[in-house]
């Protein structure tokens, strides 16, 4: 067993002297589709084998009992006074919220959980913290819920008490991830089907900036604000209804007198990086990574120049990658304003690579930058052991 999961199995066991149910929660990676999962987009994120990892048991009263490791914390609340707090509490006290709202009969349980997410890293830390424990209780609890009904309660979890009005991409990415393959999710429909990630001598690299600015959950909302008043002026002069009906940037240039310019050109990114995630879709299918590759750059340049969501360690990194033959794609990913880069590496390169970027990266922002070579994993499962 992986050696979380048998920690906190361990520490289950010695503090409530019951064996647990175990379940891993997968983070996520996003090949491509960025800031549009709100905007009725398409998306394609793939679940990782980094995530949160679970012990959970009911204790037939109704009092929930957390201890989450990573933080070093214990906390106890009686169900019927479920609230929001603070830190990560909000994140497991939503889930739990989200389940009495449907009316679901849950009662007291006792939880361990760690993970090995780094947080801040744009991997969705939260969503992997929220899918788990919503899969747990599902199960223990017997309500029924269907994965994507699961996705769906940890999203309105996300936006109730931590107030992060996110897409669906992360969630949906958690509950249903399947090993080497990646999702091409339309955020309109939830439709979504299962490219095999076959990167052929390729690797998928993170690089952690180790930076997580502060105010990446406030720009976060400000950035949907923007989205929805640039798409009520479009939805009133363009006769569509959605970003996705638009299929040139340029037919909205008729439009610009009316939008702040920082709403015109959230509008400007949504199209494009609609029309890419299409396009990239297509040339995943044909197997051509570098068209693939440099669809993955432009994203970059909208996220940073239109939709104003990377920082300099982001942008340092992407320029690091420009002169390497190498590379083929490399951009911001997640919510920005820190967290990781995704890059397509090829596989012989990429000690040297990291190694040569690393130094750069200390020498310009004296921080240590850190590599997970990614793999593709299974959405939110529960651990099945023998003792
Ligand atoms: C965060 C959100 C997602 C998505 C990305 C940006 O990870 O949780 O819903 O919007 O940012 O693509």
């Amino acid at each position: 067993m992986n050696s979380i999961a048998s920690r906190i199995q361990k520490i289950f066991s010695e503090s409530f002297s019951v064996q647990p149910q175990l379940f891993f929660s997968p983070g996520r990676i996003n090949l491509i589709g960025e800031h549009v999962d709100y905007n009725d987009g398409f998306v394609m994120p793939a679940a990782i084998n980094k995530g949160v990892y679970y012990a959970v048991a009911q204790n037939g009263t109704d009092e929930c009992h957390f201890y989450a490791i990573d933080f070093d914390e214990w906390f106890s609340i009686n169900i019927h006074e479920i609230k929001k707090i603070n830190s990560w509490k909000n994140y497991v006290l939503s889930v739990v919220n989200e389940f009495l709202l449907l009316k679901k009969s849950i009662k007291g349980f006792n939880c361990v959980f760690s993970g090995d997410i780094p947080r801040g890293s744009g991997i969705s830390s939260s969503a992997a913290v929220e899918g788990g424990l919503a899969f747990a209780l599902n199960e223990l609890f017997n309500c029924g819920l269907s994965r994507v009904e699961l996705a769906r309660l940890c999203q309105r979890a996300e936006h109730n008490f931590p107030n992060v009005k996110c897409g669906i991409m992360d969630q949906f990415a958690n509950m249903m991830g399947k090993k080497d393959n990646v999702l091409l999710l339309d955020c309109k429909n939830l439709e979504h089907q299962y490219f095999p990630l076959q990167l052929d001598g390729y690797k998928i690299v993170l690089l952690n900036t180790k930076v997580h600015h502060s105010l990446a959950s406030g720009e976060y909302n400000v950035r949907r604000q923007r989205c929805e008043e640039g798409l009520a002026i479009l939805q009133s002069k363009l006769n569509i209804q959605s970003f996705r009906d638009i299929y040139s940037a340029e037919r909205i240039i008729s439009c610009k007198d009316e939008m702040k310019k920082e709403v015109y050109d959230c509008c400007q990114y949504v199209i494009e990086e609609i029309l890419r995630t299409k396009k990239a879709a297509e040339l995943l299918q044909q197997h051509d990574l570098i068209g693939f590759g440099k669809l993955m750059y432009a994203t970059h340049e909208g996220l940073s120049k239109l939709y104003q969501v990377s920082c300099p360690e982001l942008d340092f990194l992407v320029e690091q990658t420009l002169d390497n033959v190498a590379v083929i794609g490399s951009r911001m990913m997640g919510g920005g304003f820190g967290g990781c880069t995704i890059n397509i590496i090829a596989a012989d390169a990429i000690e040297g690579f990291i190694e040569k970027t690393g130094k750069a990266y200390l020498q310009k922002f004296n921080l240590e930058l850190e590599a997970y070579i990614t793999e593709t994993g299974d959405g939110t499962s529960e651990i099945l052991f023998t003792n």
